[in-house]
């Protein structure tokens, strides 16, 4: 990645006008009500990444969850930042983008939620269209808890590692 990123509030669809990550679900999520629903029930903070020629190219949101896994003999439970959306637009993908948006939700983690010892995510598969996003977050220092439920592997991630 060439520059430093830019960080706003996304405040309308029509900023996401135009932008394709090339996951048909994820595309079709972007440009369509349903997004603005989804996010006001999770109470989601949702963010424009732009790069530094002002070109939009990813788009995250992140909200409060509780992130429960089995770990020798025990359950836990934690308050985790989690990440409910994140794509990166299709024709800067594998430039260190989504990394870059990681770090920036640790960041993020830090300030919303300071005693938070992780972050999570429902990382998306898509085993019909031969679509995973885990090599992604494994990538990302994530792992996987739970079997995959539906279309998605719940995976966490500790904020300092
Ligand atoms: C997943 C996504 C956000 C990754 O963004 P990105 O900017 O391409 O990610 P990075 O460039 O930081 O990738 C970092 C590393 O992750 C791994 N990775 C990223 N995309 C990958 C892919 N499609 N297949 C395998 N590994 C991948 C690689 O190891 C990569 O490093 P490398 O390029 O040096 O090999 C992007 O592909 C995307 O928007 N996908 C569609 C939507 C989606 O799946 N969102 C997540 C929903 S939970």
């Amino acid at each position: 990645m060439r520059g430093d990123l830019v960080y706003s509030p996304l405040v309308s669809l029509d900023d996401l006008k135009g932008m394709s990550c090339g996951v048909k679900v994820v595309d079709e999520i972007l440009h369509s009500q349903v997004l603005l629903a989804g996010l006001a029930e999770m109470q989601c903070d949702a963010y424009l990444v732009h790069n530094e020629d002002g070109v939009l190219v990813g788009f995250f949101a992140i909200n409060m969850n509780r992130l429960e896994f089995y770990q020798d003999g025990r359950y836990f439970y934690h308050d985790v930042l989690d990440i409910a959306y994140l794509a990166v637009e299709k024709s800067f993908q594998r430039r260190g983008i989504g990394t870059a948006i990681i770090n920036k939700i640790i960041e993020l983690s830090e300030e919303k939620n300071p005693d938070g010892v992780y972050i999570s995510v429902d990382a998306l598969c898509l085993p019909d269209e031969n679509y995973w996003a885990t090599p992604f977050y494994e990538k990302c220092g994530f792992i996987s808890i739970d079997p995959p439920k539906f279309d998605t592997i719940r995976m966490y991630r500790k904020v300092h590692q």
